[in-house]
């Protein structure tokens, strides 16, 4: 997979810092990309966003392929908790009854969370939101690097709430299955949240756009059952897994309890009575 880093001049410095540590190249900003780049990392005034490119052969010209942005995937992906989708759940969302708040508890507690798979931090946002600390974890480099640019923004941009709802979020970037296995008794969080990557889902269902720039970017997710029972072994009150509707439980392992909407279900593994 061929990844550029595309910046603004004014950010020189920030991009050669950040192309270095995913090293990834640089490439100018108005540079068009080339038939073998499978995603461009544009950092601007807006922040850092992530555009894939969808290539197609052009048929006037056999050998050479075309640039050709693919409709559905036409927007880019970003981290951004302060408009949007996330601003509009933080403020007209449901509240309390949502089922991630039920599943993890936050309705009547304030646990403490680990999330050992962020992805864009949306998950992690919302129970922050709730009034949980959040420990996140991202081991996809490109992903974590999209999470810290969300992160930072909302510290330095949001309003009063949204930059309390901040400073509940930590992130570590790398694997949470070497840290968790890492962890002393003591840093046992009341609540473990997980959400892998889905299997692939067949051609006929229609993937979010977000999801299929994942699945191109992070894979599947392979390991994901190796994280439950190290989770089980780790969580003081409970673990919680978000799955397909319809996708069997992680690891085989049967829940004590299923949260189920309309295409996600939230398993939970109660461990000890919450108080
Ligand atoms: C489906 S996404 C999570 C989406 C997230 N819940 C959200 O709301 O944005 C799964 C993410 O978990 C990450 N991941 C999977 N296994 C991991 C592990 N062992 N350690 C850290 N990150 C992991 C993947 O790189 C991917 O970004």
């Amino acid at each position: 997979m061929r990844v550029v880093l595309k910046f603004e001049a004014v950010y020189q410095v920030e991009a050669e810092t950040l192309a270095k540590s995913l090293r990834i190249p640089l490439v100018a900003y108005d540079q068009a990309p080339t038939s073998d780049i499978d995603f461009e990392l544009i950092l601007d005034h807006a922040g850092l966003s992530l555009r894939q490119q969808s290539l197609e052969r052009d048929a006037t010209q056999p050998g050479k392929r075309k640039n050709k942005t693919d409709n559905k995937n036409k927007a880019d992906i970003r981290c951004d908790f302060i408009s949007g989708e996330l601003r509009h759940r933080r403020l007209y969302g449901g509240g309390k009854n949502q089922m991630i708040l039920k599943a993890t508890g936050l309705n009547k507690h304030k646990p403490s969370i680990m999330d050992l798979t962020a992805g864009l931090g949306r998950d992690s946002f919302v129970l922050a939101t709730a009034g949980a600390r959040v420990t996140m974890f991202e081991r996809q480099p490109i992903v974590a690097a999209l999470l810290v640019d969300g992160l930072q923004r909302l510290h330095t941009a949001g309003d009063e709430q949204e930059v309390t709802i901040a400073e509940r979020l930590t992130l570590h970037e790398g694997d949470s299955l070497n840290c968790l296995a890492a962890l002393a008794e003591s840093e046992a969080p009341d609540v473990i949240y997980l959400d892998p990557m889905f299997p692939e889902r067949d051609k006929a269902a229609k993937v979010k756009k977000a999801m299929a720039f994942f699945h191109h970017l992070v894979g599947a997710d392979d390991d994901a059952a190796a994280l439950l029972p190290l989770a089980l072994a780790t969580a003081r009150y409970r673990v919680v897994v978000k799955r397909p509707r319809h996708a069997p439980p992680l690891a085989g392992l049967i829940p004590g309890l299923c949260f189920e909407g309309k295409s996600t279900r939230f398993d939970v593994y109660p461990l000890k009575k919450m108080t």
